[in-house]
């Protein structure tokens, strides 16, 4: 699946693999419009944690399938207690194993990472010191999880104020999002196609 013709003269097309992660998704206003506004990107993979999982347990083996066959990994999420959501954390605990994200053989290596997420707070919040640090503070953990294990960190995509986003921010916002996921993946290094070991 990961490896097509190899002698083909194509471009190798970007596989984008959207890690969803909502805990209340009944409740969600904006993640689920997120997920919609970029769900027919070319070569793109929604995959619901929550919908997947909701007894916590992990497929560890069908995730790095799912991960070796992609080349750009992107988590999405509301921000809950300035952290993701637990059933994304478990994933990470459990998904990015010894031997597959670091150590020896380890083959995450030269994807790339982004986050996607949705805050509560206004920018303001974040940025002027009312809950004491930015919000890239609060994603650093993701973002030095990515780079120990070799995968190439974006800047997130963030969406401020969500709860109180009218239906004019909403639509640029979603706008915002789409078009910041395609200019990323056509910045990618398509490697799960390189590497003939990831087909799957
Ligand atoms: C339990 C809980 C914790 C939250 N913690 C934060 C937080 O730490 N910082 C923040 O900006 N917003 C926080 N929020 C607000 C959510 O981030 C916000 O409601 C969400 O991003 C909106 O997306 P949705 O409409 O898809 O649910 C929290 C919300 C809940 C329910």
């Amino acid at each position: 699946m990961a490896d097509s013709n190899p002698n083909s003269t194509e471009p190798a097309a970007v596989r984008t693999l959207l890690v969803f992660a909502h805990p209340a998704l009944e409740r969600g206003r904006v993640n689920p419009l997120m997920c919609e506004a970029v769900a027919d990107l070319p070569n793109l993979t929604v995959h619901d944690l929550y919908e997947a999982y909701p007894d916590f347990t992990i497929d560890v083996p069908a995730e790095h399938r799912l991960m070796l066959a992609h080349d750009l990994i992107v988590l999405q999420f509301p921000i809950y207690w300035f952290a993701m959501p637990s059933l994304l954390k478990e994933w990470l605990d459990l998904s990015w194993s010894r031997g597959f994200a670091f150590g020896q053989g380890a083959r995450l290596k030269g994807r790339t990472l982004m986050c996607a997420v949705s805050t509560g707070a206004n920018r303001d919040a974040y940025e002027n010191g009312v809950y004491r640090f930015p919000l890239a503070d609060f994603l650093a953990p993701v973002k030095q999880t990515a780079e120990y294990c070799g995968l190439n960190w974006v800047e997130p995509f963030v969406l401020h104020g969500a709860q109180a986003l009218e239906l004019e921010g909403m639509e640029k916002g979603m706008a915002r999002y789409r078009s910041r996921l395609q200019k990323v993946a056509a910045a990618v290094q398509p490697v799960a196609r390189r590497r003939p070991a990831d087909a799957i």
